[in-house]
């Protein structure tokens, strides 16, 4: 059916609108899952009429569903009298329209003022360099044990930068271990949960030895690398020897700006990256080999779903096209992705490299150019980190590494998985910001409420 939402106009399907209705009976206003039995919807559904109103669209649709055992009674609140038995009253809010529209998707037609940053990464991010010393992101260890608005700051600071630090931390792993408990559960991996440890090669990974790493993400071999990383340096001392500490300086490279300056420059390579998957494994511990569900692995760019784009070229695709655009011609456009999500790297966990003939030499060539714009002095950002200064970052977007350093060192820290990061951010944001989601506001509108719990509605953003 066409409708017309304001001055625009909107293709959608009746099985797609029947299937969506967010009444009561059809969808469960408390669990937020779906009643409605998809499956008993026919194909050729038609509504028996429609109007538009102030609230939304109003459509009646036949009762189908009625033949269904298994599906709760559904009575009409129609007053349409003709059809009122046989009839299912369903109401659209024009908001919500707008915003899952798919034919055109309405909601990012308005892209004007989208930026090319915002283009690549999403709104509300900002990219930074070596630039970031002067001025970086930090709360304090009070104000985020005080209150949820505190870790709502804190983590509005991690979104937009990707890393933020905590002043003023008791250089204790028990004041460490709640302050990341202030977010969410910590994550176990076979590092353990809660860590604390010196360079004593305890584990064997590269992180328990005192050589340098450069910049990398952590757990690139899961499925579902580790979301959010916290570090906390409590001790550097002399080593057993007498050797004076030194050295151990922290580096955070912005993955999402190295991945912006590579598409600028070589979209070629960001096509490569994008698209090639790479197989990682950990296996340094006899008890352990962790690799990923697809043993293909991931690209190290890695995005999220565009319909758009997945519209002009099947993601199936994407791998053949690859090959025929790196095989015919280098000046061919590159391809259109969805929003950047995740850098996945580290190239000491890399294993076997398992590719068509013709991208094992774009593969390499591509990951050179990464490679320099990683290690360029321009993006790389050192700071030392001290007793009572925590600092976390999103092992999503941000990577890092540390010089070679000598003594011992104690540090503790921790992880945090991903969606329960962004679940902890999304439920703060709609308490304290006064809107859902990523910046687009609630269907339901809640202007001016800022406190307390809300009720989550059956129209907002994401369900
Ligand atoms: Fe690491």
């Amino acid at each position: 059916m066409l409708i017309q939402i304001s001055s625009e106009y909107d293709l959608s399907h009746n099985i797609w609108l029947r299937d969506h209705c967010r009444c009561p009976s059809c969808y469960h206003p408390k669990t937020k899952q779906r009643l409605l039995n998809t499956f008993a919807i026919s194909p050729k559904i038609r509504p028996i009429s429609v109007e538009a109103t102030n609230e939304g669209l109003q459509i009646l649709w036949p009762l189908e569903h009625s033949s269904d055992p298994s599906h709760p009674e559904h009575s009409s609140s129609s007053s349409s009298s003709e059809s009122a038995h046989d009839s299912h009253a369903a109401l659209y809010p024009w908001k919500w329209l707008r915003m899952n529209s798919y034919a055109p998707p309405l909601h990012q037609t308005h892209s004007e003022s989208i930026t090319y940053q915002e283009e690549i990464a999403g709104p509300g991010k900002t990219l930074w360099g070596s630039g970031i010393a002067a001025h970086p992101p930090s709360v304090g260890y009070e104000e985020v044990m005080k209150d949820d608005r505190g870790v709502w700051n804190w983590l509005e600071k991690i979104s937009q930068y990707g890393f933020s630090f905590v002043d003023n931390v008791p250089p204790t792993p028990e004041a460490t271990e709640e302050l990341i408990r202030r977010i969410a559960f910590i994550r176990e991996t076979h590092y353990g949960g809660f860590w604390d440890f010196t360079s004593d090669l305890s584990h064997g990974d590269t992180a328990y030895t005192d050589l340098a790493l450069g910049a990398h993400t952590d757990t690139t071999y899961f499925t579902d690398p580790a979301g959010l990383q916290l570090f906390h340096l409590l001790s550097h001392e002399a080593s057993t020897d007498g050797a004076a500490p030194s050295g151990g300086a922290s580096l955070l490279v912005d993955g999402f700006l190295a991945a912006k300056v590579l598409k600028d420059v070589h979209p070629e390579a960001y096509d490569v990256l994008s698209t090639v998957r790479i197989s990682t494994h950990s296996a340094g511990d006899e008890n352990t080999f962790v690799s990923p569900l697809l043993k293909a692995g991931y690209p190290i760019l890695q995005h999220d779903f565009d319909p758009a784009a997945a519209a002009a070229a099947p993601i199936s695709d994407l791998d053949a096209q690859l090959q025929t655009h790196t095989a015919s011609s280098s000046h061919a456009p590159p391809h259109s992705h969805g929003k950047l999500v995740m850098v996945r790297y580290n190239n000491d966990d890399r294993s076997v490299l398992s590719l068509p003939e013709s991208l094992v030499e774009p593969f390499y060539s591509a990951l050179n150019k990464w490679h320099s714009i990683l290690t360029s002095s321009e993006g790389e950002y050192w700071q030392q980190l001290t007793p009572g200064r925590c600092l976390i970052f999103d092992n999503h977007r941000v990577l890092h590494g540390r010089s070679a350093f000598v003594g011992q060192r104690r540090l503790c820290g921790g992880y945090v998985s991903g969606d329960d990061y962004r679940s902890r951010l999304e439920v703060l944001k709609k308490r304290y910001g006064g809107s859902v989601g990523s910046g687009s506001g609630s269907v339901s509108g809640r202007v001016g409420e800022k406190e307390g719990p809300l009720p989550r509605s059956v129209w907002d953003e994401g369900l």
